[in-house]
């Protein structure tokens, strides 16, 4: 077993980049993504090199996070490279331009974050991609996040995807 399937299963959600008044525009999978810090909003994921998600990002320096529970169109965007296909007209994602950045949203999801990158840590094959948040929506949610949140999809490994069922508070 690889060491990180210790850490698996874990969120996971599309990673967009690009830019729109641009014409630029990409979707990826990922679930080695995290939240940072907060006093900085700031998330973090790793982009292997290879992609074209990490051409764009190094292009116009913004990414956004798109949580979603349609994992077919993950594993889409997550199988495909926007070096060879163009995945918004191929997938038909329905695109929107956030509130802060020029990075492209995908409509109708849980949630979404428009990041600015402000530090770019380089390990192996990766860049880990930490970017402050400077807006984010979600849908239907109170103190403890998503009301409905089993419908966050968790990333168990290959094309093996859970939701999770259960629900518990530790007595105050
Ligand atoms: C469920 C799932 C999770 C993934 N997580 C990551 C990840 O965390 N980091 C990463 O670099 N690639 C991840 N990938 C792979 C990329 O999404 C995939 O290589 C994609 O084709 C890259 O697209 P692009 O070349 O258009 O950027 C994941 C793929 C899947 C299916």
């Amino acid at each position: 077993m690889k060491f990180y399937r210790t850490l698996h299963p874990r969120p996971v959600v599309i990673i967009g980049s690009g830019n729109i008044e641009e014409g630029e525009v990409n979707f990826m999978a990922c679930s080695w993504i995290t939240p940072i810090a907060e006093d900085v909003p700031a998330v973090g994921f790793a982009c292997d090199k290879e992609h074209f998600t990490h051409t764009l990002i190094k292009k116009y320096k913004e990414f956004s996070v798109n949580i979603t529970e349609d994992i077919n169109l993950i594993w889409k965007v997550g199988t495909s490279s926007g070096k060879e296909v163009n995945k918004v007209s191929t997938f038909n994602i329905k695109i929107k331009r956030g509130k802060a950045l020029s990075v492209p949203l995908i409509e109708n999801t849980l949630a979404s974050l428009e990041c600015k990158v402000i530090r770019e840590v380089e390990v192996g094959e990766v860049v880990f991609y930490i970017g402050e948040v400077k807006s984010w929506e979600a849908s239907d949610f109170d103190e403890y996040g998503y009301k409905e949140f089993w419908r966050l999809p968790l990333h168990k490994g290959g094309k093996a995807f859970t939701f999770s069922s259960k629900k518990f508070y530790l007595p105050k």
